[in-house]
């Protein structure tokens, strides 16, 4: 137990959002008996970006095997209602950004663009920046690694 927990609060520093009121988890504390446990929540748009994160793993992957199987997921839309962390509410910056990134991201699929495969996905990459710029730096790094040189 004490393993994970050290190995949450470690996630939690390397990508949640910057400053330390800003975690992307709650924490909730149960006690048993004389033990204390810290557990430590999710919020849905965290779980949501997890998610993108990993479906882009492995698109990016694919684009690189040239073999592009995956399809635009519609959860993604939940962008605009998942609910964020802890006192956290949408910014105008996030719902401009939430929708060029959804556009960017759908592109990717658009089968007669003149543009590359690896041009549209890395714009799709780019709208995930910008909106981190602005709303959350901490997993910036993380994201920067999705990009195809
Ligand atoms: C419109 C703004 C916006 C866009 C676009 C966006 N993010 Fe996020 N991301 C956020 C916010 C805000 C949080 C913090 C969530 C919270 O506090 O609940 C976050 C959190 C994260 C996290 C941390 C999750 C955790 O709790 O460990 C990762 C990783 C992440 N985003 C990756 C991505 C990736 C990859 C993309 C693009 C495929 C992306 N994000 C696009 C705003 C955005």
């Amino acid at each position: 137990m004490q393993k994970r927990i050290e190995f949450l609060f470690l996630g939690l520093l390397i990508f949640g959002c910057n400053s330390s009121n800003t975690s992307t988890e709650s924490k909730t504390t149960i006690v048993d008996g004389t033990t204390r446990y810290e557990v430590y929540q999710s919020s849905e748009m965290s779980a949501l970006m997890k998610a993108m994160h990993s479906y882009n793993t492995q698109l990016k992957a694919q684009i690189l095997d040239d073999e592009v199987t995956l399809e635009f997921p519609e959860a993604f839309e939940n962008i605009d209602v998942a609910q964020l962390s802890d006192g956290k509410s949408r910014t105008q910056a996030f719902d401009h950004y939430s929708g060029k990134f959804i556009e960017a991201q759908k592109a990717i699929f658009e089968e007669d663009s003149t543009v590359s495969i690896k041009d549209r996905y890395n714009n799709a990459i780019t709208m995930c920046l910008s909106c981190h710029q602005t709303e959350c730096t901490g997993p910036i790094p993380k994201i920067k690694k999705l990009l195809i040189k």
